[in-house]
């Protein structure tokens, strides 16, 4: 199936400035892409209300990858080359995200995004940029959160061998765990999509683990929880960023209660631009709060915003350049300096699921 774009064909000419997007906007990822698309729209609303970017209006074309990585580098191959796009924002799934980086920094044309986080994705060059922090800060913010605050001491690890995120993830909280006195009983792989998971489950509960680490997507870590469950297993699920939506709650419904996972942003956050940011973003949504994806979306277009005005012109060296001198950039999910790498350094959250929400727990620093 051919990639979708959203929003019609955007008005081409002088008086406009287009960027790209590439995001799941259905598929087993959908949320992410959905959330990420209205934090964006936000903040280009937001720029276009204050006069826009040197005399111009900024629009956005969007197009839906389907939760596919191929199809994330079918979308950027034609933001690049058929909508001439000045910068790329996308994707949330770190697999994508590395198949539009390798065509991106080809074509010089940069690209942020908002909530990739493995380390491999700003490897790919001089022109990707990311948002957000990196998994090997993340994995071990849970390693330490299972060590410190729950204080378990065998943990179990069931990974999703599609995604380079939850490859990454495991391998980092396999390492800082055991480097933090604990014991790997056990490491199970799934494959994005599957729906039985009762013969990895079974043989992590042989083990007796204190905890399992299940640093996937909600789409099958809902399914998980449930069959957990059901086969017996009653300690505390851990995972990742990538449990943020609220289908986690439809799919696991009181299965996922008594889990923790790290995030990058909490709703639940007093300071005065995240309330004013949540405010705005219901007003446009019909009452939804905001998650991560929202959050870091808005975030990585104000930073974009930012570097539009800052550089130039907008080519992609100059672009480029404006983006790499972000410093001390007031984001909605923590402030933003981009570091050598290319790379945001920020705390992490960690959230409780309980009743069909997730509740502040603690932040840690790197
Ligand atoms: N960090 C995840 C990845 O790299 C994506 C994600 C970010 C999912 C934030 C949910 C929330 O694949």
């Amino acid at each position: 199936a051919p990639v979708t774009a959203q929003g019609g064909t955007p008005p081409a000419g002088d008086d406009v400035i287009v960027l790209g997007e590439v995001g799941a906007l259905t598929g087993g990822q959908a949320t992410f892409g959905i959330s990420t698309r209205n934090g964006i729209a936000l903040a280009v609303k937001e720029a276009n209300a204050a006069g826009g970017v040197k005399g111009k209006k900024l629009v956005v074309r969007v197009y839906d990858d389907q939760s596919k990585p191929e199809e994330a580098a079918q979308a950027v191959t034609r933001l690049i080359t058929q909508d001439k796009v000045a910068l790329i924002l996308g994707e949330v799934a770190s697999s994508s995200s590395l198949a539009m980086a390798e065509k991106a920094q080809a074509a010089g044309v940069p690209m942020i995004t908002p909530s990739s986080t493995n380390p491999s994705v700003t490897e790919k060059g001089d022109n990707i940029f990311r948002v957000c922090f990196i998994d090997p800060f993340q994995g071990f913010v849970m390693a330490k959160f299972a060590r410190e605050n729950l204080k378990l001491n065998k943990v179990a690890v069931l990974q999703d061998n599609k995604s380079a995120y939850s490859i990454g993830l495991t391998e980092v909280f396999r390492q800082k765990f055991a480097e933090m006195g604990g014991k790997i009983t056990a490491t199970e792989s799934y494959s994005q999509g599957d729906t039985d998971y009762r013969a990895q489950l079974t043989a992590i509960k042989k083990t007796q683990p204190e905890g399992i680490y299940v640093p996937g997507y909600y789409s099958e870590v809902g399914i998980i929880a449930r069959q957990a469950r059901e086969l017996g297993l009653k300690v505390p699920l851990m995972g990742g960023d990538g449990w943020d939506s609220e289908k986690l709650f439809e799919l696991g419904g009181s299965a996922i209660d008594g889990s923790y996972f790290s995030n990058h942003y909490s709703p639940d956050n007093p300071d005065e631009r995240v309330k004013k940011f949540i405010a705005d973003y219901k007003a446009d949504n019909n009452g939804a709060v905001p998650d991560a994806l929202a959050a870091l979306g808005y975030d990585a277009a104000r930073v974009a915003i930012e570097a539009l005005k800052n550089a130039p012109d907008t080519s992609g060296p100059a672009l480029r350049a404006a983006i790499a001198k972000t410093k001390d950039f007031p984001g909605v999910a923590g402030n933003i300096t981009l570091d050598a790498k290319r790379n945001a350094v920020k705390s992490a959250v960690v959230l409780k699921v309980a009743d069909g929400k997730s509740t502040y727990v603690t932040t840690i620093s790197p």
